[in-house]
């Protein structure tokens, strides 16, 4: 539990960390991260994006990425985080004053503000369709239908702006209804309960997916890596999904670090959250592709490919109404613990900086991402061919939903956490992290290496790469 004495850099932030509360446990955090960190880039985007890269090679990447670049910048977040004791920007401004660094640094978690608001706004999109899916699969409309009658029904939804906005709008609201209340009441109960259930619909999926007869197949799709399948451009996918799949990069893990209370173990807890959302990745990716290959799909079918094979599972396995439905609703809550962990550090930010309170931010910001929400919807059906940055050839033939989540996930994540990684590998003392994060000097060494040269040099790397 929380001691109020422990140490701390000084004193005024000890204070407020303690006012503010602590996690129960370091459970309560682990589930909290793990809400935050699994949704719908484990099981929606990380199985489309692995499809369209061509496998293997990809998910190598992508696994590397995760443990090279993705663990130890966690790590430095919820270092910065539990320093700070206060919302993102503000324990990076306390840092920086403690440390005699510019207050300039406390930009990076202002980047990361802005990313939660883009990223919300699409992502409640998705959130949409998988509100719409348990209806579907609710009353009985999956039940033995074709792999063509299920891609219709997806078609169907998409071309449908009015169905749209009514699930994005749902979604968007039961966000935040959450966040205006205040994150920590509910969050810890919801996601001890959900995360477990969720892993153990996934387990039925892939045991139904183990007999469709095309396993060993979607097993050697993702695990045996054909480098030739590999482009530049998949590289920066994998770096930017590593950094959304694990809520990197903007600022979550610092606000969620600031709860933790000073006896638990960072580096612990931060390999327990990686690890956890790695596997439900990879469950997603083991339930999904026996199917693709079982009924002659595309692999690279883009967005669209979970809501086209699992629905055909659902339609063919024995109960699949009830569990199809029970899966979706799962979706949704996987969904939901990360789309209140977007909202979160733009309300904060607006209650800390602008004075309002709680409920006018939430409906502030939440208003503002719903209206950019509705962009995305329109470049679904009437605005599929308006590209608005398509003069610049990085950005051609993308779609305002596409650009969003490219800018995002590729752009502005990679670079606020090559930022923390900068900040924390080169501008904190070492003395405050070692004693952050008391683990053996081996171990520490080697995360510290790995941050301060390996990490912002990679990122760079893939960036200027794929810019030139
Ligand atoms: N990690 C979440 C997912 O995989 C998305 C997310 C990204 C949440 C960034 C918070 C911050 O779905």
């Amino acid at each position: 539990m929380n001691n109020p004495s422990s140490p701390s850099p000084d004193g005024a932030m000890g204070k407020a960390a303690a006012a503010r509360g602590l996690w129960s446990s370091r459970l309560a955090f682990i589930l909290a991260a793990t809400g935050s960190a699994v949704g719908l880039g484990n099981i929606w985007k990380f199985p489309y994006i692995t499809g369209e890269n061509g496998g293997g090679a990809f998910v190598l990447v992508y696994l590397l990425c995760i443990a090279a670049v993705g663990l130890p910048i966690m790590m430095a977040e919820v270092l910065i985080g539990r320093r700070g004791g206060l919302s993102p920007v503000n324990s990076m401004r306390a840092i920086t004053r403690h440390e005699g660094l510019k207050p300039a640094w406390s930009w990076v978690a202002a980047i990361g503000v802005l990313a939660g608001f883009l990223i919300l706004s699409f992502y409640s999109v998705i959130g949409g369709w998988a509100i719409s899916y348990v209806g579907t699969a609710a009353t009985g409309q999956l039940a033995g239908q074709s792999a063509e009658s299920i891609g219709a029904i997806f078609s169907g939804l998409l071309g449908d702006p009015v169905k749209l906005l009514m699930w994005h709008t749902l979604f968007m609201a039961l966000v935040m209804i959450v966040v205006a209340r205040g994150v920590r009441s509910g969050l810890e109960r919801a996601v001890s309960i959900l995360m477990p259930a969720l892993f153990v619909l996934l387990l039925i999926v892939v045991g139904y997916a183990m007999t469709t007869g095309h396993f060993g197949e979607a097993a050697s799709f993702l695990f045996q890596p054909d480098f030739s399948k590999l482009t530049t451009s998949g590289v920066l996918v994998a770096l930017g999904h590593a950094f959304f799949t694990l809520s990197l990069g903007m600022g979550i893990m610092m606000a969620y670090g600031s709860y933790l209370p000073k006896n638990i173990s960072i580096a612990k807890t931060s390999v327990a959250v990686s690890l956890m959302d790695t596997v439900v990745a990879l469950l997603a990716g083991l339930a999904i592709f026996p199917i693709v290959f079982a009924n002659g799909l595309e692999p690279g079918a883009g967005p669209g490919l979970i809501f086209q094979t699992l629905p055909l599972a659902f339609g063919q396995m024995p109960m699949g109404s009830l569990f199809g439905t029970l899966f979706f609703v799962l979706l949704i809550f996987a969904a939901w613990t990360s789309g209140i962990s977007l909202l979160e550090p733009l309300v904060e930010w607006l209650e800390e900086q602008k004075g309002m309170n709680r409920t006018l931010s939430t409906l502030g910001a939440g208003i503002a991402c719903w209206l950019l929400g509705i962009a995305s919807i329109l470049s679904l059906n009437l605005w599929s061919d308006v590209a608005p940055l398509g003069m610049f050839a990085m950005f051609e033939g993308k779609t305002i939903f596409d650009l969003l989540d490219f800018l995002t996930a590729n752009i502005l994540l990679p670079l606020g956490g090559l930022l923390v990684a900068v900040f924390v590998g080169w501008f904190l003392s070492r003395p405050s992290l070692e004693e952050e994060l008391s683990m053996s000097p081996a171990v520490f060494t080697a995360w510290y290496r790995v941050l301060r040269y390996f990490t912002p040099i990679a990122v760079a790397i893939v960036f200027i790469y794929n810019l030139v």
